[in-house]
Protein backbone atom coordinates (compact mmCIF):
# COMPACT_ATOMS: atom_id res chain seq x y z
CA UNK A 1 0.00 0.00 0.00
CA UNK A 2 1.61 3.62 -1.25
CA UNK A 3 -0.35 5.38 1.20
CA UNK A 4 0.85 7.83 3.42
CA UNK A 5 1.47 7.08 7.34
CA UNK A 6 1.10 10.47 8.54
CA UNK A 7 2.23 11.64 12.23
CA UNK A 8 -0.83 13.84 13.92
CA UNK A 9 0.49 17.23 12.94
CA UNK A 10 0.40 16.11 9.72
CA UNK A 11 -2.99 14.50 9.22
CA UNK A 12 -4.40 17.53 11.52
CA UNK A 13 -2.98 19.98 8.87
CA UNK A 14 -4.64 17.82 5.98
CA UNK A 15 -8.13 17.77 7.78
CA UNK A 16 -8.00 21.26 8.33
CA UNK A 17 -7.05 21.77 4.21
CA UNK A 18 -10.22 19.99 3.94
CA UNK A 19 -8.63 16.61 3.26
CA UNK A 20 -9.30 13.15 4.00
CA UNK A 21 -7.65 11.18 6.55
CA UNK A 22 -8.35 7.80 8.21
CA UNK A 23 -8.03 7.65 11.92
CA UNK A 24 -7.79 4.56 14.26
CA UNK A 25 -10.61 4.19 17.35
CA UNK A 26 -11.04 1.69 19.62
CA UNK A 27 -13.74 0.21 17.34
CA UNK A 28 -13.05 -0.02 13.65
CA UNK A 29 -10.92 2.16 11.75
CA UNK A 30 -12.60 5.74 10.52
CA UNK A 31 -13.12 7.98 7.04
CA UNK A 32 -12.22 11.54 9.06
CA UNK A 33 -12.99 15.13 7.51
CA UNK A 34 -13.91 18.46 9.47
CA UNK A 35 -17.41 18.16 10.57
CA UNK A 36 -17.66 21.74 9.25
CA UNK A 37 -17.07 21.51 5.90
CA UNK A 38 -19.55 20.80 3.09
CA UNK A 39 -15.74 19.79 1.35
CA UNK A 40 -14.82 17.46 2.99
CA UNK A 41 -18.19 15.81 3.92
CA UNK A 42 -19.16 15.59 0.48
CA UNK A 43 -15.42 13.41 0.18
CA UNK A 44 -16.42 11.30 2.52
CA UNK A 45 -20.04 9.90 0.93
CA UNK A 46 -17.99 10.25 -2.71
CA UNK A 47 -14.65 8.43 -1.15
CA UNK A 48 -17.22 5.56 0.85
CA UNK A 49 -19.42 5.16 -2.21
CA UNK A 50 -22.05 5.69 0.39
CA UNK A 51 -25.90 6.65 -0.73
CA UNK A 52 -26.68 10.28 0.74
CA UNK A 53 -29.31 9.47 2.62
CA UNK A 54 -27.16 7.48 5.25
CA UNK A 55 -26.03 10.89 7.83
CA UNK A 56 -22.54 10.40 9.93
CA UNK A 57 -21.37 10.34 13.29
CA UNK A 58 -19.02 12.70 14.47
CA UNK A 59 -16.04 12.65 17.03
CA UNK A 60 -15.58 14.67 20.04
CA UNK A 61 -12.48 15.70 22.48
CA UNK A 62 -15.31 15.49 25.39
CA UNK A 63 -18.75 16.47 26.85
CA UNK A 64 -17.68 20.05 26.57
CA UNK A 65 -16.88 20.21 22.84
CA UNK A 66 -19.84 17.84 22.43
CA UNK A 67 -22.32 20.56 23.82
CA UNK A 68 -21.40 23.17 21.36
CA UNK A 69 -22.83 20.99 18.65
CA UNK A 70 -25.86 19.46 20.26
CA UNK A 71 -28.29 19.97 22.87
CA UNK A 72 -27.03 17.56 26.28
CA UNK A 73 -30.29 16.22 27.83
CA UNK A 74 -29.65 14.86 31.20
CA UNK A 75 -29.60 10.90 29.75
CA UNK A 76 -26.87 12.24 27.55
CA UNK A 77 -24.78 13.45 30.26
CA UNK A 78 -25.04 11.14 32.61
CA UNK A 79 -23.89 8.56 29.82
CA UNK A 80 -21.19 10.48 28.55
CA UNK A 81 -19.83 10.83 32.13
CA UNK A 82 -19.80 7.42 32.58
CA UNK A 83 -18.82 5.81 29.23
CA UNK A 84 -16.74 8.63 27.33
CA UNK A 85 -14.11 8.04 25.51
CA UNK A 86 -15.88 4.83 25.04
CA UNK A 87 -17.74 2.80 21.76
CA UNK A 88 -21.22 4.71 22.47
CA UNK A 89 -22.82 7.04 19.98
CA UNK A 90 -25.62 9.29 21.26
CA UNK A 91 -28.58 10.28 18.57
CA UNK A 92 -29.04 13.56 19.88
CA UNK A 93 -30.76 17.44 18.50
CA UNK A 94 -28.79 19.59 16.64
CA UNK A 95 -27.88 23.14 17.75
CA UNK A 96 -28.52 24.37 14.10
CA UNK A 97 -27.01 27.80 14.39
CA UNK A 98 -23.33 25.15 15.73
CA UNK A 99 -21.87 25.19 12.17
CA UNK A 100 -21.69 21.25 11.65
CA UNK A 101 -22.33 21.01 7.71
CA UNK A 102 -25.64 19.98 7.23
CA UNK A 103 -24.35 17.67 4.17
CA UNK A 104 -23.20 15.25 7.71
CA UNK A 105 -27.29 14.60 8.85
CA UNK A 106 -28.93 14.06 5.38
CA UNK A 107 -31.63 16.62 6.03
CA UNK A 108 -32.06 15.80 9.45
CA UNK A 109 -32.64 17.99 12.83
CA UNK A 110 -30.63 15.04 14.61
CA UNK A 111 -26.57 13.70 15.08
CA UNK A 112 -24.79 10.90 16.67
CA UNK A 113 -21.91 12.31 18.30
CA UNK A 114 -18.76 9.90 20.08
CA UNK A 115 -15.89 10.37 21.89
CA UNK A 116 -13.59 8.09 20.98
CA UNK A 117 -11.16 5.58 23.45
CA UNK A 118 -7.99 6.22 21.05
CA UNK A 119 -5.13 8.77 21.94
CA UNK A 120 -4.07 9.14 18.91
CA UNK A 121 -7.18 10.35 17.48
CA UNK A 122 -8.15 12.22 21.02
CA UNK A 123 -4.78 14.14 20.52
CA UNK A 124 -6.22 15.02 16.65
CA UNK A 125 -9.08 16.03 17.78
CA UNK A 126 -7.34 18.23 20.09
CA UNK A 127 -5.67 19.70 17.78
CA UNK A 128 -7.87 20.31 14.95
CA UNK A 129 -10.66 22.11 17.58
CA UNK A 130 -13.44 20.59 15.81
CA UNK A 131 -15.08 17.72 15.90
CA UNK A 132 -14.36 15.00 12.85
CA UNK A 133 -16.85 13.47 11.18
CA UNK A 134 -15.86 9.85 10.50
CA UNK A 135 -18.00 6.58 9.21
CA UNK A 136 -16.04 3.37 9.58
CA UNK A 137 -13.31 3.70 6.84
CA UNK A 138 -14.68 1.29 3.95
CA UNK A 139 -16.24 1.04 1.08
CA UNK A 140 -20.31 1.64 1.51
CA UNK A 141 -21.69 -2.40 2.50
CA UNK A 142 -18.24 -3.83 2.51
CA UNK A 143 -16.24 -4.77 6.14
CA UNK A 144 -15.01 -1.86 8.74
CA UNK A 145 -11.39 -2.03 8.98
CA UNK A 146 -9.61 -3.02 12.25
CA UNK A 147 -6.00 -2.61 11.32
CA UNK A 148 -4.21 -0.54 8.64
CA UNK A 149 -3.85 -3.50 6.31
CA UNK A 150 -6.79 -4.22 5.78
CA UNK A 151 -7.76 -0.76 4.22
CA UNK A 152 -9.61 -0.35 0.62
CA UNK A 153 -6.95 0.88 -1.89
CA UNK A 154 -9.58 2.81 -3.91
CA UNK A 155 -10.28 4.41 -0.33
CA UNK A 156 -7.18 5.24 0.54
CA UNK A 157 -6.21 6.74 -2.67
CA UNK A 158 -8.91 9.42 -2.09
CA UNK A 159 -7.48 10.12 1.07
CA UNK A 160 -4.30 12.18 2.14
CA UNK A 161 -3.07 8.88 4.32
CA UNK A 162 -3.90 7.11 7.55
CA UNK A 163 -2.66 7.14 10.92
CA UNK A 164 -1.87 3.93 12.12
CA UNK A 165 -2.97 2.88 15.60
CA UNK A 166 -2.60 -0.88 15.43
CA UNK A 167 -5.41 -3.09 15.84
CA UNK A 168 -8.92 -1.75 17.11
CA UNK A 169 -9.41 -2.86 21.13
CA UNK A 170 -12.96 -3.67 20.36
CA UNK A 171 -13.06 -4.77 16.54
CA UNK A 172 -16.83 -4.04 16.40
CA UNK A 173 -18.53 0.08 15.60
CA UNK A 174 -20.03 1.43 18.66
CA UNK A 175 -23.53 1.05 20.52
CA UNK A 176 -25.79 3.37 18.67
CA UNK A 177 -28.16 4.78 21.36
CA UNK A 178 -31.00 7.19 19.92
CA UNK A 179 -31.73 9.87 22.75
CA UNK A 180 -34.53 12.04 20.63
CA UNK A 181 -37.75 9.94 21.78
CA UNK A 182 -39.60 9.35 25.08
CA UNK A 183 -38.22 5.80 25.40
CA UNK A 184 -34.20 5.36 24.29
CA UNK A 185 -33.63 3.18 22.32
CA UNK A 186 -30.90 0.96 20.89
CA UNK A 187 -30.41 0.89 17.00
CA UNK A 188 -27.09 -0.46 16.68
CA UNK A 189 -25.62 -3.27 19.01
CA UNK A 190 -22.44 -2.57 19.84
CA UNK A 191 -19.83 -2.91 23.64
CA UNK A 192 -21.80 -0.78 25.42
CA UNK A 193 -25.28 -3.29 26.32
CA UNK A 194 -28.50 -2.03 27.21
CA UNK A 195 -27.66 -3.20 30.90
CA UNK A 196 -24.81 -1.01 30.78
CA UNK A 197 -26.90 1.90 29.60
CA UNK A 198 -29.85 1.03 31.70
CA UNK A 199 -27.57 0.91 34.86
CA UNK A 200 -26.63 4.53 34.44
CA UNK A 201 -30.03 6.15 33.18
CA UNK A 202 -31.69 3.94 36.04
CA UNK A 203 -34.44 3.24 33.58
CA UNK A 204 -35.71 0.68 30.77
CA UNK A 205 -34.53 1.48 27.48
CA UNK A 206 -35.99 -0.32 24.10
CA UNK A 207 -33.22 -2.97 23.09
CA UNK A 208 -32.25 -3.36 19.62
CA UNK A 209 -34.91 -4.98 17.63
CA UNK A 210 -33.00 -6.16 14.81
CA UNK A 211 -35.56 -5.44 12.59
CA UNK A 212 -34.74 -2.39 10.16
CA UNK A 213 -38.35 -1.36 8.22
CA UNK A 214 -36.86 -0.10 4.86
CA UNK A 215 -39.40 2.40 4.73
CA UNK A 216 -38.62 4.21 7.45
CA UNK A 217 -35.05 5.44 6.60
CA UNK A 218 -34.65 8.23 8.77
CA UNK A 219 -34.17 6.13 11.81
CA UNK A 220 -31.61 3.80 11.27
CA UNK A 221 -30.41 4.73 7.84
CA UNK A 222 -27.13 2.98 7.47
CA UNK A 223 -28.83 -0.58 8.83
CA UNK A 224 -29.88 -1.67 5.45
CA UNK A 225 -29.87 -5.54 5.77
CA UNK A 226 -26.74 -5.76 3.73
CA UNK A 227 -23.58 -4.42 4.98
CA UNK A 228 -20.18 -5.52 6.38
CA UNK A 229 -20.54 -8.52 3.69
CA UNK A 230 -17.62 -10.39 2.12
CA UNK A 231 -17.19 -10.76 -1.81
CA UNK A 232 -18.38 -14.40 -1.07
CA UNK A 233 -21.11 -16.10 0.77
CA UNK A 234 -21.77 -16.49 4.67
CA UNK A 235 -23.60 -19.54 5.91
CA UNK A 236 -24.65 -19.32 9.85
CA UNK A 237 -25.02 -21.77 12.43
CA UNK A 238 -22.91 -24.09 11.09
CA UNK A 239 -21.61 -27.16 12.42
CA UNK A 240 -19.68 -28.70 9.71
CA UNK A 241 -17.87 -27.82 6.51
CA UNK A 242 -19.31 -28.23 3.29
CA UNK A 243 -16.73 -28.91 0.10
CA UNK A 244 -14.70 -25.87 -0.28
CA UNK A 245 -15.87 -23.73 2.34
CA UNK A 246 -13.69 -21.94 5.10
CA UNK A 247 -14.51 -22.56 8.83
CA UNK A 248 -14.77 -19.88 11.07
CA UNK A 249 -15.02 -21.33 14.36
CA UNK A 250 -15.73 -20.36 17.95
CA UNK A 251 -15.32 -22.34 21.18
CA UNK A 252 -14.27 -25.54 20.93
CA UNK A 253 -14.64 -27.39 17.38
CA UNK A 254 -14.90 -30.91 16.49
CA UNK A 255 -11.63 -32.15 15.83
CA UNK A 256 -12.51 -33.86 12.70
CA UNK A 257 -14.03 -29.94 11.12
CA UNK A 258 -10.06 -28.80 11.23
CA UNK A 259 -11.37 -25.31 11.41
CA UNK A 260 -9.45 -22.28 9.35
CA UNK A 261 -9.34 -20.15 12.18
CA UNK A 262 -11.06 -19.57 15.50
CA UNK A 263 -12.41 -16.60 16.48
CA UNK A 264 -11.94 -17.36 20.43
CA UNK A 265 -10.75 -20.78 21.53
CA UNK A 266 -11.92 -20.46 24.67
CA UNK A 267 -15.63 -18.90 23.64
CA UNK A 268 -14.33 -15.19 25.18
CA UNK A 269 -16.78 -12.83 23.45
CA UNK A 270 -14.85 -9.64 23.54
CA UNK A 271 -11.79 -11.80 21.69
CA UNK A 272 -14.40 -12.53 18.97
CA UNK A 273 -15.62 -9.23 18.50
CA UNK A 274 -12.18 -8.26 18.15
CA UNK A 275 -11.28 -11.08 15.36
CA UNK A 276 -14.44 -11.19 13.55
CA UNK A 277 -13.91 -8.47 10.84
CA UNK A 278 -10.05 -8.82 10.80
CA UNK A 279 -10.89 -12.94 10.31
CA UNK A 280 -13.91 -12.77 7.81
CA UNK A 281 -11.36 -10.28 5.71
CA UNK A 282 -8.69 -13.19 5.97
CA UNK A 283 -11.15 -15.98 4.67
CA UNK A 284 -12.62 -13.36 2.11
CA UNK A 285 -10.81 -15.24 -0.51
CA UNK A 286 -11.58 -16.31 -4.07
CA UNK A 287 -10.43 -19.78 -3.80
CA UNK A 288 -13.16 -20.91 -1.16
CA UNK A 289 -16.57 -21.34 -2.00
CA UNK A 290 -17.77 -19.38 1.17
CA UNK A 291 -17.80 -19.05 5.31
CA UNK A 292 -19.14 -21.16 7.42
CA UNK A 293 -19.32 -19.65 10.29
CA UNK A 294 -20.42 -21.21 14.05
CA UNK A 295 -22.85 -20.27 16.53
CA UNK A 296 -22.45 -17.35 18.52
CA UNK A 297 -24.19 -17.39 21.57
CA UNK A 298 -27.03 -14.39 21.36
CA UNK A 299 -25.93 -12.77 25.07
CA UNK A 300 -23.30 -9.39 25.60
CA UNK A 301 -21.13 -8.69 22.77
CA UNK A 302 -22.61 -12.02 21.14
CA UNK A 303 -26.03 -9.78 20.48
CA UNK A 304 -23.29 -7.43 18.44
CA UNK A 305 -21.62 -10.08 16.67
CA UNK A 306 -24.61 -12.27 15.28
CA UNK A 307 -25.82 -8.54 14.15
CA UNK A 308 -22.91 -8.24 11.93
CA UNK A 309 -22.73 -11.99 10.51
CA UNK A 310 -26.68 -11.84 9.89
CA UNK A 311 -26.07 -8.73 7.91
CA UNK A 312 -22.95 -10.06 5.86
CA UNK A 313 -24.93 -12.97 5.58
CA UNK A 314 -27.79 -11.30 3.76
CA UNK A 315 -28.15 -11.43 0.40
CA UNK A 316 -30.02 -7.80 -0.22
O1 LIG B 1 -17.65 2.77 16.01
C1 LIG B 1 -18.16 3.56 15.22
O2 LIG B 1 -19.24 4.11 15.44
C2 LIG B 1 -17.37 3.87 13.93
C3 LIG B 1 -16.07 4.58 14.32
C4 LIG B 1 -15.27 5.01 13.11
O3 LIG B 1 -16.36 5.66 15.14
N1 LIG B 1 -18.16 4.67 13.05
C5 LIG B 1 -19.22 4.15 12.36
O4 LIG B 1 -19.85 5.05 11.51
O5 LIG B 1 -19.59 2.99 12.48
P1 LIG B 1 -20.84 4.55 10.36
O6 LIG B 1 -21.18 5.75 9.57
O7 LIG B 1 -20.21 3.43 9.62
O8 LIG B 1 -22.07 4.07 11.15
C6 LIG B 1 -22.87 5.02 11.84
C7 LIG B 1 -24.30 4.63 11.77
C8 LIG B 1 -24.87 4.54 10.37
O9 LIG B 1 -25.59 3.32 10.27
C9 LIG B 1 -25.81 5.74 10.28
O10 LIG B 1 -26.92 5.49 9.47
C10 LIG B 1 -26.22 5.92 11.72
O11 LIG B 1 -25.04 5.63 12.45
N2 LIG B 1 -26.59 7.32 12.00
C11 LIG B 1 -25.84 8.42 11.78
N3 LIG B 1 -26.50 9.54 12.11
C12 LIG B 1 -27.71 9.14 12.54
C13 LIG B 1 -28.86 9.84 13.02
N4 LIG B 1 -28.88 11.18 13.10
N5 LIG B 1 -29.93 9.11 13.36
C14 LIG B 1 -29.90 7.75 13.29
N6 LIG B 1 -28.84 7.02 12.87
C15 LIG B 1 -27.76 7.72 12.49
MG1 LIG C 1 -20.07 1.61 8.74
Amino acid sequence: MSAKNLSIDEAAINLQDECLVVIPTETVYGLAGLATSDIAIAKIYHAKRRPNFNPLIIHVLDVQQADRYVYLNEDAKALADKLWPGPLTLILEKKPEAGLSPLLSCGLTTVGVRCPQHQKTLDLIKKVGIPIAAPSANLSTQLSPTSVDQLNPDLINLTSGFIDGGSCEIGIESTILDLTEEVPTILRPGAISQQDIEKIIDKPIKSFSGHVDENIPHKSPGLQKKHYAPDIPIRLNALSKNSGEAFLAFGQTPQEIGCDLNLSETGNLLEAASNLFRYLFLLDKPHYTGIAVMPIPQHDLGIAINDRLIRAASKD
